[in-house]
């Protein structure tokens, strides 16, 4: 018990700090802030709750189109994508270099897909050194899809350096293959196909980029590779503004790592997925932000999308919607 003169000194503490008066500004100031940093961080995380697992994919063949096709398609994420649009109702058309490998993967879509499932296949070299050779792989590329439906495109393929290496080490033929894979096999594709896709006003692009341009400020060692996913990424940003009025949405996906034979990490874990794990949540993620950071069930929080970004994930379905022409772009197939 405290001593009667103590008890007076309490009384009179309180009394010197009155509930009714108003707490003084640099107080109201910093609970206004802790307040608004709760509150974002909380919706920052329901909203990541949202996308990664209560969001529900698209129809993509109805809201697309029904033929998909898919670049890299022999291994890695790419075959993995390409089963899951099969299993999804999609037709499929498989680029490759490897003639075996397209026979391969194209059996197992087949077995894997409904009945329905339509597989064609085009070997194409997408590191080939001669503008002919390259318009006559992207002529090809275009030829199977003519007169089709075609609602979705997935520029997978990638190339990287066999192993780290500082610039001045690396051979030539190396770099300028992953430029070529990276960058002008994807835009080239890209050009061919999104005309189609604008003129019937419904399509999907999908570019897949890679974490080493976006979650790192430097990827050293393999500066080609990173900065040849940064053209993408941008690339994927800048196409997602011009053709929305189109009804194309386009999105940059960004692997972490995947298990694949690309990856330095072998072996799905529990923070690795297999490429079967990505491909399921990076077809639930397509139409959705212009760029995804999809990680097996995880996705983009959100943070550096910009207004048309946001935008795009609330896009109502065109489909069968008349859309505007751009006439410049399909005056001319520039593949021709
Ligand atoms: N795995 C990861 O951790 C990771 C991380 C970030 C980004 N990515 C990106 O994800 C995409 C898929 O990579 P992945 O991990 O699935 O690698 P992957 O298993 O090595 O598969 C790459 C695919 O691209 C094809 N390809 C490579 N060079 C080609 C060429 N010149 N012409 C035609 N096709 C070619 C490969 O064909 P072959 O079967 O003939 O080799 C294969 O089908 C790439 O764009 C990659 O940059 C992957």
């Amino acid at each position: 018990m405290p001593a009667e003169d103590e008890m007076v000194l309490l009384a009179a503490d309180e009394a010197s700090w009155p509930i009714s008066s108003p707490p003084p500004a640099w107080f109201a100031a910093l609970v206004a802030i802790g307040l608004y940093i709760v509150v974002r961080s909380a919706a920052t995380f329901l909203l990541w709750l949202h996308r990664a697992f209560l969001r529900p994919g698209r129809d993509l063949a109805g809201w697309y189109g029904t033929w998909a096709v898919v670049t890299g398609a022999t291994d890695g994420i790419g075959r993995a994508v390409a089963l899951e649009l099969a299993r999804a109702g999609l037709h499929l058309v498989l680029v490759g270099r490897s003639p075996d490998k397209l026979a391969r993967v194209a059996k197992e879509v087949l077995a894997a897909a409904p009945p329905s499932c339509k597989v064609r296949t085009v070997e194409f070299d997408l590191a080939v050194t001669g503008d002919d050779d390259a318009r006559r792989g992207v002529a090809r590329v275009v030829a199977a899809v003519e007169g089709r439906d075609v609602g979705v495109l997935v520029n997978n393929a990638g190339a990287t350096y066999p192993c780290a290496a500082y610039f001045h080490e690396v051979e030539r033929p190396v770099w300028e293959a992953v430029l070529r894979v990276n960058v002008e096999a994807a835009t080239r594709i890209t050009r061919a196909l999104l005309p189609m896709m604008a003129a019937k006003g419904r399509g999907a692009v999908v570019n897949v980029g890679s974490g080493s341009s976006v979650v790192v400020p430097a990827f050293p060692l393999y500066a080609v590779y990173a900065a040849s996913k940064a053209y993408v990424d941008q690339f994927s940003r800048s196409l997602s503004v011009e053709y929305k009025q189109y009804g194309v949405d386009v999105q940059c996906q960004i692997p972490l790592y995947v298990a694949t034979k690309m990856s330095p990490v072998k072996g799905a874990s529990p923070f690795i997925p297999s490429p079967e794990e990505y491909a399921r949540a990076a077809l639930r993620c397509i139409g959705y932000e212009a760029s995804s950071t999809t990680q097996a069930e995880r996705e983009s929080s959100g943070e550096g999308q910009d207004a048309a970004t946001e935008e795009s994930s609330v896009t109502r379905p065109r489909k069968g919607a008349r859309a505007r022409r751009p006439n410049v772009l399909v005056s001319g197939p520039e593949w021709a």
